[in-house]
């Protein structure tokens, strides 16, 4: 069995040069998905839940379920880790229930009912990271600490203002709080929503922060690509033309058939054309692959994918549904959405470079790392 630390595979990751994938998953079949492509790969892992995945599947459920991942596939060394830990308590439940790893986020406010939340201040997100880290490293747990802000939409973890991470107070952050790596925020945001136009990701705060504290694996949030093949088909699903049939009457054309209005019911008319024609999905960019490898250059060790995954799942449910819209048996769908995240997985394993390197290292156990924690 290879349950290792988010430490030792972030210190590896720093020794060979490369990033390793934190996946983000809810259930079954995306832990299947993204644990076969890390087999065939021979890459180490990170396994990640949000809070909002322990709200949805139950946190004893989420960690039968890793928990049997890890014994289904004992050549991939993997860390189990919560994301976005909103406070002490539940940081301390995962810790309890077997997490090597867990992220406090003390940069947002997640008391707060806004569903943009407020910022913490610098002292404020210090005494509740460092009050994390005191508890988990007596586990010999590592701890994933957050500076600066990220924005999103779909999420809990938006920020209501975004602030890039300063690189000084980054040094005093790390220097305070004993954190063993540092979530930044550098342009990019939660969800499928991050860029209009042109990504832009601040690559040179990146590397100010990696020269300053050279020591401290960096981690990328909001680093789904949100490819376009993916919004656009999508949204195809949902409605592809309006127009008018040869006696200029106006129809919908829902899913590649064609629904002919009745003039009489004009209200209805634009009832239908309200919850049809607005895309589901704006046009929208996620954070390009050669921004990703050049911050995997600069430092960037651990890089959060949540939003790719949700699309690849999404898209290959319809793609079935659509294709055969008699099938009923959840089988059906979920082996080619289970398949969708294997292949989303496998082709970021690559472009991150983790591929290959899962055989490199002994696995430490939890006990050592506690010694180790206490040595230093
Ligand atoms: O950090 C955000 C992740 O994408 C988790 O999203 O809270 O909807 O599970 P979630
Ligand atoms: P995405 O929404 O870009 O996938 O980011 C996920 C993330 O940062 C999880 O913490
Ligand atoms: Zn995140």
């Amino acid at each position: 069995m290879a349950l290792v630390t988010l430490k030792q595979i972030l210190d590896e990751a720093e020794k060979g040069g490369y990033g390793v994938g934190a996946f983000n998953v809810n259930n079954m079949e995306q832990i299947q998905g993204i644990f076969n492509a890390a087999q065939e790969l021979e890459s180490p892992l990170i396994i990640q839940a949000s809070f909002n995945a322990v709200k949805y599947a139950g946190l004893k459920f989420l960690q039968a379920l890793m928990k049997a991942a890890v014994e289904t596939y004992p050549d991939v060394p993997v860390a189990l880790h919560l994301d976005h830990g909103p406070d002490f308590d539940r940081c301390k439940t995962c810790i309890e229930l077997g997490f090597t790893s867990v992220m406090i986020d003390g940069s947002l406010d997640y008391s707060s009912k806004e569903k943009k939340k407020p910022a913490r201040s610098f002292e404020e997100n210090v005494r509740v990271t460092k009050e994390v880290v005191d508890y988990a490293h007596s586990f010999g747990v590592s701890v994933e600490g957050e500076l600066g802000t990220l924005g999103g939409v779909e999420d809990d973890a938006a920020a209501a203002k975004v602030m890039f991470t300063d690189p000084d107070q980054a040094v005093e952050f790390v220097k305070q709080t004993g954190v063993d790596c540092l979530a930044v925020a550098i342009g990019t945001s939660h969800g499928a929503y991050k860029f209009k136009e042109k990504p832009i990701i601040d690559i040179d705060r990146v590397k100010t922060i990696h020269s300053k504290i050279p020591e401290i694996p960096l981690v990328m949030h909001g680093s789904s690509s949100v490819p376009a093949e993916l919004t656009d088909k999508l949204n195809n699903y949902i409605v592809v033309s309006k127009g008018k049939d040869d006696q200029g009457g106006p129809f919908i054309d829902f899913l590649g058939k064609k629904y002919f209005i009745d003039r009489d019911y004009s209200i209805a008319k634009d009832l239908v054309y309200d919850l049809f024609f607005k895309n589901r999905l704006k046009k929208t960019m996620g954070v390009p692959i050669e921004s990703i490898q050049m911050g995997i250059m600069n430092g960037v060790r651990k890089i959060n994918v949540d939003t790719d995954g949700r699309l690849m799942i999404t898209t290959a449910v319809l793609d079935v549904l659509h294709a055969k819209p008699e099938k009923f048996d959840p089988r059906d769908y979920l082996t080619p959405a289970r398949d969708a995240v294997y292949n989303m997985v496998k082709g970021k394993i690559l472009a991150f470079g983790s591929a290959g390197h899962a055989k490199d290292y002994k696995p430490k156990t939890l006990a050592q790392m506690k010694k180790f924690y206490e040595s230093t």
